[in-house]
């Protein structure tokens, strides 16, 4: 025990390393398994280390929390839906965002108490009470409202992805003018709490981030959601850091800092990938959802689709050389992730080269097609990236889109009035012919129409994704090629 206390900034300082490894680890998904296991054991470090050099810790209650906290994550854990993890990350997000506003009222209780006991007795027992007062209230002051909103903000995004009915959308001109009267009160009670250490403006403050947390978030689109839990998570990061600060915390401040950072990268390479900016996404209100125009107004137009049965594509697929998936957020909404393996490895087996397609956006959260193809066992060097495998396209005999939508719709390229002209997709349509599983003709999450689907090259396969790709590997075993 002693001697961790005495190490306790090596301890710190290797999981701090490990830490780094972790995220190194979890951008490729051959090295994800050692990167989680990199971050299992430097959180096992930090809370060790934390535990041994804690002044007079309260044991059973630092005990008891974490048995409690840990029954919770494993059971969460254990029968968290993949189709439910963007959710589960945002209330995560609002638990760290929630305990750097209690760790902070608990700092300012303490700081309240060396108050009590008077500049001359702190000053017999070596402390400068001016210094610090005044660098743990700017502390205070930002891991706190950062903190307050990260909480309110998560726990809407929690439930605007969960579609629970609390987290509605608002809309209106009254809100871009309330959302700035609070973000202006609270950071002038903010401030004078830090000029002061006045205790109103500090609840104030703390009132007013919790309102603006809420009111902040529940304009944007529920389809907008994962950037802002990306950003939330960023977010999280620099409150637990400023909060590493008040506890004179080192791997607090490097783990918050390195969330902070990864976070705000990661939000913005999705924004990039969406060909929107993060003020767009932020404050442009509601995307996805309502169908945008695809003619003029007043004019409709009909156009005309081809298409097949599961039986006719799965006859094609199994005479083709080269077969390329593009999977979308329909195959993770139909849970077909093993089914399209079966058939994956079905047309292997009969001679046909089959490779997965990934485009970073597809689906609802960063990676969340390799998560789920990862789930189902299929081999990594079968799942290639959107610059990988795009020049390959011309080149392809079968492209089966799965669910998939926005992210191979070719108005990106080809039509400047596009809403996502400019942002990257996958060349689908440049292949010798395109399969396209999904229910309807309907859009998807931004709401545009998609010529790839009345392209003479495609056939249309509707149906659920998961029973259409089943009802192909039957219709293929049957022709037994
Ligand atoms: P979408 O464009 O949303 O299209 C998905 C399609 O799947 C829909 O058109 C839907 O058509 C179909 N579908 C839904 N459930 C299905 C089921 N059970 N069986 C078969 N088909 C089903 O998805 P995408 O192509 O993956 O593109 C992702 C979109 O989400 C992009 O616009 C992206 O910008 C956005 N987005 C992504 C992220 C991240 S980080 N991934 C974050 C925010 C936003 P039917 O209703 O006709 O079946």
């Amino acid at each position: 025990m002693e001697m961790i206390r005495e190490y306790a900034d090596w301890f710190y300082l290797i999981g701090a390393v490990l830490f780094i490894l972790t995220l190194r680890g979890l951008s490729g998904p051959k090295t994800a398994i050692a990167g989680n296991r990199y971050g299992m054991i430097a959180m096992a470090i930090a809370v060790v280390t934390t535990f041994f050099v804690a002044e007079n810790p309260v044991v059973w209650m630092i005990i008891g929390a974490m048995v409690l906290g840990a029954i919770v994550g494993i059971a969460r854990a254990r029968t968290v839906p993949m189709t439910q993890m963007p959710e589960t990350v945002a209330l995560m997000h609002s638990l760290v965002g929630l305990a750097a506003v209690l760790i902070a009222v608990a700092a300012i209780i303490h700081n309240n108490k060396l108050i009590e006991l008077g500049p001359d007795l702190l000053a017999a027992n070596g402390v400068n009470f001016h210094e610090m007062s005044r660098v743990h209230l700017f502390e205070l002051f930002v891991g706190c409202f950062v903190g307050a909103i990260t909480f309110t903000a998560s726990v809407f995004a929690y439930g605007k992805l969960a579609a629970k009915k609390w987290a509605k959308t608002i809309s209106g001109a009254w809100v871009k003018p309330v959302q700035a009267i609070i973000f202006i009160a609270m950071l002038g009670f903010g401030i004078h709490f830090f000029l002061t250490g006045n205790m109103t403006s500090f609840w104030a403050m703390t009132g007013l981030a919790l309102a603006f947390g809420w009111v902040w978030i529940a304009p944007v689109g529920g389809g907008d959601m994962p950037v802002v839990v990306s950003l939330l998570n960023s977010f999280s990061g620099w409150a637990a850091a400023g909060i590493g600060f008040t506890l004179e915390n080192n791997m607090l401040i490097v783990a918050g800092s390195l969330v902070g950072s990864s976070g705000a990268i990661l939000s913005y390479i999705m924004c990039k990938a969406m060909n929107r900016s993060i003020i767009n996404v932020l404050f442009g209100g509601v995307m996805g959802g309502a169908a945008a125009p695809t003619a003029g107004a007043g004019e409709q137009v009909q156009r005309n689709h081809r298409s097949g049965s599961a039986d006719d594509a799965g006859f094609l697929m199994s005479n083709a050389d080269s077969v390329v998936i593009v999977p979308g957020y329909g195959m993770a909404q139909g849970r077909a992730q093993n089914a399209v393996k079966e058939l994956a490895n079905l047309l292997k087996e009969q001679g046909v080269t089959v490779r997965f397609a990934i485009h970073p956006v597809a689906g609802r959260m960063p990676g969340h097609m390799n998560v789920l193809l990862a789930e189902a066992d299929v081999p990594y060097e079968d799942i290639l990236e959107m610059d990988e495998i795009n020049s390959d396209f011309p080149a392809t005999d079968v492209v089966l889109v799965i669910g998939a939508n926005d992210v191979v719709n070719p108005a990106a390229k080809d039509d400047p009035t596009s809403p996502i002209y400019g942002m990257p997709i996958l060349e689908a349509h440049k292949a010798r012919t395109i399969m396209v599983i999904k229910r309807s003709m309907a859009t998807g999450y931004a709401g545009l129409d998609n010529d790839l689907f009345y392209n003479d090259k495609t056939m249309m396969i509707f149906g659920d994704a998961k029973k259409v790709v089943e009802d192909m590997t039957k219709a293929i075993n049957g022709t037994g090629h």
